[in-house]
């Protein structure tokens, strides 16, 4: 089967997956509600096209906190890439810079911060999961040193995801293929959620120590690097994102993975793109599945998207070069929205571009 769309990716590579690993992926919490809504919200926006306008020389590249990547499509953050592919993290940091975009390493790599850096060609974000301050500490220094651009910390997990496949199906990390940062400290390891497992399903719900408002004055204290809040649902959350003094927002749902019943990421984006856009830089995630997505996304207040589920696609199929297949193709598939509305670069998208459904009222 020849691959055109990345739902030809999807295919293969859940053929290629073991079931219980296909599952971790692939599920969400609860009855998956707010996973179909990301796909099925996208679906209900409609694109303006507008024709004789020369649109020959197009530029599809922008910047996120001052970096330059190639188009507005960029890699999430998600434990697990070691048990699914044994180059894992590497290869999808690979894949990302072949692409020319940018790849946020997730706490619970099984690469660490260090080995990821040496083969990344393009940026490189830390994604952060609070858990002890000394463990922070230690992360978040050595991601400046080893070059990463931004420290993403994570906010949806004030527990770990009801995913109910993995529960049925007794999902268990390879604790190796998680702790890669961690693993010259191994006293660390023993400590609840130091690993940023929060992915994984768990039957206790007792909470991970996360930070709260009022200590994110601490976290900005221990770095220079610019900090951006990650899973943002809501206006007021977003309102108070920007006066912490965060630097940008990745308006996201976990892909529905976190808390089920929640409002897709595209419904929420329009009204945080008007109370928040002018103060701090907005990302979504959560659904983008084409090309057609991210420019919709754009339009509505976006200055890029990230794909989560779409990474592990692109491993199965082919380590790094599949991440960059997956990639190139949301890419070709950006640039024909972008000329068949008549714009030659991104600055250029506006809201008129897309058409959203009155019901939609928020
Ligand atoms: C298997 C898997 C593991 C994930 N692990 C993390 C994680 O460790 N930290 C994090 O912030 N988000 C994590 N996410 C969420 C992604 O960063 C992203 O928000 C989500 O996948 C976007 O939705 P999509 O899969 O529909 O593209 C994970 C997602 C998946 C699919």
């Amino acid at each position: 089967m020849s691959v055109v769309s990345l739902k030809d990716l999807e295919i293969i590579a859940s053929q290629k997956t073991p079931h219980d690993m296909w599952d971790f992926i692939d599920g969400a919490a609860f009855d998956e509600v707010t996973k179909r809504r990301n796909l099925s919200k996208f679906e209900e926006i409609t694109i303006n096209p507008s024709f004789l306008v020369d649109v020959g020389d197009r530029d599809l590249s922008t910047t996120v906190l001052g970096e330059k990547i190639g188009f507005p499509v960029m890699v999430a953050p998600a434990g697990g890439q070691r048990q699914h592919h044994p180059e894992g993290e590497r290869a999808t940091a690979r894949g990302a810079g072949m692409a020319d975009t940018l790849y946020a390493l997730p706490t619970g790599s099984g690469y660490s911060i260090e080995e990821v850096a040496e083969v990344a060609t393009g940026p490189l974000w830390f994604q952060l999961y609070h858990s002890y301050d000394d463990i922070t500490e230690n992360l978040v220094k050595r991601a400046k040193e080893a070059g990463y651009k931004a420290i993403c910390l994570t906010v949806d997990t004030p527990t770990s995801g009801a995913k109910e496949k993995d529960l049925r199906n007794d999902m268990h990390r390879t604790e190796h293929l998680y702790n890669g940062s961690l693993r010259h400290n191994p006293e660390w390891l023993s400590r609840k959620g130091a690993q940023g497992a929060r992915d994984f399903a768990d039957w206790d719900v007792s909470g991970y120590m996360g930070l709260t408002w009022d200590r994110l004055d601490w976290l900005k204290s221990l770095t220079d690097l610019p900090l951006v809040i990650k899973g943002v649902r809501t206006v007021a959350d977003a309102v108070k994102c920007a006066e912490y003094g965060a630097d940008a927002i990745v308006v996201s749902n976990h892909g529905g993975r976190q808390i089920d019943r929640t409002l897709s990421s595209i419904e929420t984006l329009a009204p945080i793109s008007a109370a928040v856009g002018d103060r701090l830089e907005i990302y979504l995630d959560s659904g983008v599945r084409r090309g057609a997505d991210a420019f919709i996304a754009l339009a509505l207040g976006a200055r890029g998207v990230f794909v989560g589920r779409p990474l592990f696609w692109g491993l199965a199929y082919d380590g790094a070069d599949g991440v960059k297949l997956m990639l190139d193709i949301l890419r070709s598939e950006f640039d024909r929205a972008l000329s068949y509305c008549g714009f030659k670069n991104v600055s250029e998208i506006t809201r008129s571009a897309v058409n959203v459904p009155l019901s939609w009222d928020l």
